[in-house]
């Protein structure tokens, strides 16, 4: 998919939640999607962030995003279905989400790991991705052509010692977007994917491998020609797959 010639405006019109926008990956995918033609919701916990990538949007002339913080550590459902209520009352539409933000603590063997963390981790990696588009299924099955997509961890898609938690839920993100696409199938308007981005770099990355090079490491924009072509209407048949960027 890196040889994807994306059409220029192949999002115009369309609105996008992503989640954990104001750095990283999501960050470089609220920047790409607006250049297509996205009006960008940006979810994060950093409003400063989250604004800062605002600034940077509005400065390149493209449609104006709409921030919404919350903190999925604590969203109970109501939080969800008051951002989708939001959503609806101040855009009028949802195209697509992509659910980027992830909770990744440093690696460590699972006997180190607490009941407290795990829940947490579970919470911001798998519950928040299911909570969140459960709340705006609605929206989604009365766009037109809409796209929810999932973001999982090589650790996550090939299990390895000492990513724990996060890795657990990352393979649960795997097993609920295949469940999820299967109990979609009688909305051919829309498709639910995941992708498992391989190593690039990001504040994450340099965080959860401190030894590492970041310059020999990939850039965000990089994942971006297979974002575009799994969020547009080119995927529109593909639903129910976990893509490995490396290899896309
Ligand atoms: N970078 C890589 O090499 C790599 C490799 C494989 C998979 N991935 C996956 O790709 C995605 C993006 O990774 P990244 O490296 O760009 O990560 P990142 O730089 O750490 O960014 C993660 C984002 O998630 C948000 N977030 C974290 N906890 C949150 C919470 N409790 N509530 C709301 N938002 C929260 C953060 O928002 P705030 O800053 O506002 O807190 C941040 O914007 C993740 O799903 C990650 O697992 C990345």
């Amino acid at each position: 998919m890196k040889n994807y010639q994306v059409p220029q405006n192949l999002l115009r019109d369309r609105v996008i939640l992503i989640t954990g926008a104001g750095q990283g990956i999501g960050r470089t995918a609220a920047l790409t999607f607006a250049a297509h033609g996205a009006t960008v919701i940006l979810h994060g916990r950093s409003v400063k962030k989250l604004e800062a990538v605002y600034d940077e949007i509005e400065a390149a002339g493209h449609a104006l995003p709409a921030i919404f913080p919350l903190d999925l550590e604590k969203a109970e459902s109501r939080d969800y279905e008051a951002l989708a209520d939001a959503i609806a009352r101040q855009l009028g539409r949802l195209d697509g989400i992509l659910h980027n933000a992830a909770k990744v603590d440093r690696p460590q063997p699972l006997e180190d790991q607490t009941l407290e963390q795990w829940l947490q981790l579970l919470r911001v990696n798998l519950a928040a991705p299911f909570a969140l588009t459960r709340a705006c299924l609605p929206l989604l099955k009365a766009a037109p052509d809409a796209a929810i997509l999932m973001t999982s961890d090589t650790h996550g898609h090939v299990p390895a010692a000492y990513w724990g938690g996060a890795a657990v839920a990352k393979s649960g993100v795997e097993t609920l977007v295949k469940i999820w696409a299967q109990e979609l199938e009688i909305y051919p308007n829309l498709r639910i994917n995941a992708v498992v981005p391989g190593p690039v770099q990001s504040p994450q990355r340099a965080r959860t491998h401190p030894g590492e090079l970041k310059d020999n490491l990939p850039r965000a924009e990089t994942l971006m020609p297979l974002y575009l072509y799994l969020m547009g209407q080119d995927s529109h048949e593909t639903s129910g797959q976990v893509i490995e960027a490396v290899q896309a």
